[in-house]
């Protein structure tokens, strides 16, 4: 029976865990924390699908177009064509397993309009789509946990990966219990660890996700692709430890977004864009609302408090619970912040990465959205490609597993070791502060080569004090040996910014602001030997 490894257990994790059992495969499904505290819970406003009941003259065809659109033509035309025809089949399933849908006075599942959409097509559970859909999915995972065809492996990080001549076998991972690495083997690995919020500190996603994942496997010799798209969704509020959503089902509502100006509100998105300019796509509202320079509000007022409680009940309690706002009575003071990341791990159509027997799925994963996603595709891209792996995995040829791998225990065993010691003079949570700080100043909504260039510069410092570091309490052992592979990841992401020349989608460069032909392809980085080398993907290696 063939066995796979997937690390990580949110939503794209599930999907894939789920899959694979129904195929009659044994997985092992390892995180730090249960489901129900990864960031899929987060997700807000829906998941985009043509469904029977959409609006009349919407097609799939129009979402691959739209998908496609928004990605500024550097998303895979056939990954992007697999997605939006199979999200009908997706919902059916996701009711199927017990995932309760908004639905009309019909029975139908409703559908909410999202920025650079043509119609309306999110399906949505209230405004908590990402919780209600993790919960029907730990429900059905829970199924096959009973009959052992799933195996959750709690509070364990994942170190490293098991890979001998370009093929992967299974992973090296840190016991938080037993506080040692331990080594497990599998046919297959597929990773499912999420974004890289940590390296931008406050985020709409959680700080759990620090792309450590990422920034491992680029030193174990695994490409990673369109890292310089970064998504800054344009309606958030700060609180003490994150920037909280604020979904845009509120502007796809009606909600409108306005400066005020000599005492007058002045609808700023309106005026430029016509009636649907609150819902352009996230990149542009995100730098229109930049260009401000003043405090943005968002109104939803006028929808009246009857309509607000039924269809944004979650919004209107985060606004009152973490600001005192009552946006039935006044507007939401919103700021654009980082959401969502494009890039990640260089996967082909398959989801398999460029070594053998390992995938990559999620948000982890750079597939199908090009230089933007659109609203409503992040859950759908989770659960499709949790489905796509299992299906290329079920194929799959895997070799005979080498069972000797007591050298890269023993590396590993040998690393904690070695963080382990007297205070260091740079503790870890000070260098992820300074790194927070660069990452947002330097990679923020508009960017310049003087700007990527310092980011360069103090991350390559922060790395070069980052052998220093020694942590005193063994509970801190991830933080310690997961720290210069973030600071990797986050140089490899300045790397990529300062390569492309032109403005695409999330990347808006001030020093070159137009799209330009001679990038319109996706940006792959490698490390190998301490050297970065970044190229573009112009013959379309990734695309199968
Ligand atoms: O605004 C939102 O509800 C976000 C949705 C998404 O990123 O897909």
């Amino acid at each position: 029976m063939k066995h796979v490894l997937v690390i990580g257990s949110g939503i794209a994790g599930l999907s894939c865990a789920i899959n694979c059992a129904q195929k009659g495969m044994q997985v092992t499904m390892v995180s730090p924390f249960p489901s129900e505290r990864a960031q899929s819970v987060l997700a807000a406003g829906g998941i985009n699908a043509v469904t029977a009941s959409c609006e009349a003259g919407d097609s799939v065809d129009s979402h691959i177009d739209d998908t496609l659109k928004g990605g500024c033509d550097i998303a895979g035309k056939e990954a992007v064509r697999g997605l939006c025809e199979s999200a009908p089949d997706i919902i059916d399933w996701l009711k199927k397993n017990g995932t309760v849908f908004t639905t009309d006075a019909d029975g139908n599942v409703s559908k909410r309009a999202f920025g650079g959409q043509s119609y309306r097509r999110s399906c949505f559970c209230g405004a908590s789509t990402g919780k209600q859909i993790v919960t029907a999915l730990v429900m059905e995972a829970r199924g096959f946990e009973g009959t052992g065809r799933i195996k959750r492996r709690l509070w364990a990080d994942f170190y490293s990966a098991l890979i001998k001549d370009g093929e992967c076998f299974g992973a090296v991972l840190y016991n938080e219990s037993t506080r040692k690495p331990e080594a497990i083997t599998a046919d297959c690995v597929v990773i499912a660890t999420g974004g890289q919020n940590a390296l931008f500190g406050k985020t709409t996603g959680s700080t759990q996700c620090d792309g450590y994942v990422a920034g491992k496997l680029l030193t174990q010799g695994v490409e990673l692709k369109n890292l310089e798209f970064i998504q800054y969704h344009p309606t958030t509020i700060e609180t003490a430890q994150k920037r909280m959503l604020i979904s845009e089902a509120v502007r796809g509502e009606g909600g409108r977004l306005y400066i005020e100006e000599n005492g007058r509100r002045v609808y700023f998105m309106e005026d430029k864009y016509g009636e649907r300019g609150n819902l352009m796509p996230r990149d542009i509202v995100s730098r229109c609302i930049e260009e401000t320079g003043k405090q943005v509000y968002l109104d939803i007022t006028f929808l009246g408090k009857e309509k607000i409680l039924q269809k944004l009940p979650e919004v209107y309690e985060l606004c009152k619970k973490y600001r005192g706002i009552d946006i039935t009575k006044e507007s939401i003071p919103v700021t654009p912040s980082v959401h969502f990341f494009m890039g990640g791990i260089a996967v082909k159509n398959n989801h398999e990465t460029n070594i053998k027997n390992l995938y990559a799925i999620g948000e982890c994963a750079s597939i199908y959205h090009g230089a933007n996603r659109l609203g409503g595709n992040s859950l759908l891209a989770a659960i499709y490609g949790g489905k796509v792996a299992a299906n290329s995995i079920e194929q799959a040829e895997s070799s005979d597993t080498p069972n000797d791998w007591s050298k890269e225990l023993k590396e590993a065993e040998e690393k904690l070791r070695s963080l382990k010691g007297s205070k260091s003079p740079y503790p870890v949570k000070y260098i992820r502060d300074m790194l927070a700080e660069t990452m947002q100043e330097d990679l923020g909504i508009v960017r310049d080569a003087d700007k990527l260039q310092k980011g360069i510069d103090d991350v390559s410092f922060y790395l070069s004090v980052a052998d220093k570091i020694r942590f005193d309490s063994s509970e801190m052992a991830y933080f310690g040996y997961s720290l210069k592979d973030i600071l990797t990841l986050a140089k490899a992401t300045l790397l990529c910014a300062l390569s492309r020349k032109e403005s695409r989608g999330a990347h808006y460069r001030s020093d070159c602001p137009e799209p330009s032909d001679a990038y319109k392809a996706a940006t792959i980085i490698r490390y190998d030997n301490g050297e970065f080398t970044t190229y573009l993907d112009t013959e379309g290696k990734y695309e199968n």
